[in-house]
């Protein structure tokens, strides 16, 4: 199964892949958790992404397409994965399309995660992630069992540098120009599901299980 996950920054991408993924044993590929990783490790890749990504912009394409290509080409993947991030810019989805179908493959759902803009910035200032091993949780919606300390792996957590309310508000709108148009591209391609990503974080699970199967 390859699914790709839509929505606005943070309306619950992450989140869901994550749970997903373990759901049906299938790799979570997150272009942001990688270049994140990158800029962790001070490679030459994390050096460029994180001019743009600090300023609430798009990495350029090209730095993006051949990674998630390469990624999505190893073994893990053989059963399906799960695209989170990626794509986001129509020659993105195209570049994808293209090396599926060299496969002989193409994706089964993009699910499309709707938050309204209102409540994005309010959920992002809350958002903590930990330095360890990326995983993110929520002070209010989604808290850790000890204040600051990731469940996962005992790390600090952190508030993400583009998680600032100035910052967020270019997101969005970077998001509206250019992510946006993905529904109507893959709604041509008839595998668009929706699904309301303002409830419950289990609940918004439940609800994307329900259009995958069990
Ligand atoms: P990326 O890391 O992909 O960020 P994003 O798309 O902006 O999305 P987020 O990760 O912020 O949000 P999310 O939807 O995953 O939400 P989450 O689950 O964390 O990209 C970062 C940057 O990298 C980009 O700006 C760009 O510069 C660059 N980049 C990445 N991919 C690229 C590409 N393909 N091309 C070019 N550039 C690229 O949830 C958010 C918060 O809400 C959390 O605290 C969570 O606990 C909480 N929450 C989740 N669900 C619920 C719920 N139902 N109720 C209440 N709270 C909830
Ligand atoms: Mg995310």
């Amino acid at each position: 199964m390859k699914i790709i996950m839509l929505g606005a920054p943070g309306a619950g991408k992450g989140t869901q892949a994550k749970m997903l993924a373990e759901k049906y044993s299938i790799p979570h590929i997150s272009t942001g958790d990688i270049f994140r990783a990158n800029i962790k490790e001070g490679t030459e890749l994390g050096k460029k992404a994180k001019e743009y990504m600090d300023k609430g912009l798009l990495v350029p394409d090209e730095l993006v397409v051949d990674l998630v290509i390469d990624r999505f080409k190893a073994d893990d993947c053989r059963n399906g994965y799960i695209l989170d991030g990626f794509p986001r810019t129509i020659p993105q989805a195209e570049a994808l399309d293209a090396a599926l179908a060299a496969q002989g493959e193409k994706m089964d759902y993009a699910i499309n995660v709707e938050v309204p803009d209102e409540n994005i910035v309010n959920r992002m200032s809350g958002r903590r992630a930990c330095v360890g091993c990326g995983a993110t949780y929520h002070i209010k919606y989604n808290p850790t069992k000890v204040e600051g300390i990731c469940d996962v792996c005992g790390k600090e957590l952190i508030l993400r540098d583009d998680d600032k309310p100035e910052t967020v508000l270019n997101r969005l709108k970077v998001y509206h120009d250019q992510t946006q148009p993905l529904i109507d591209y893959y709604g041509k391609a008839g595998i668009v599901k929706e699904v309301d990503g303002t409830v419950d974080m289990n609940d918004v699970f439940n609800a994307i299980v329900e259009i995958l199967g069990e």
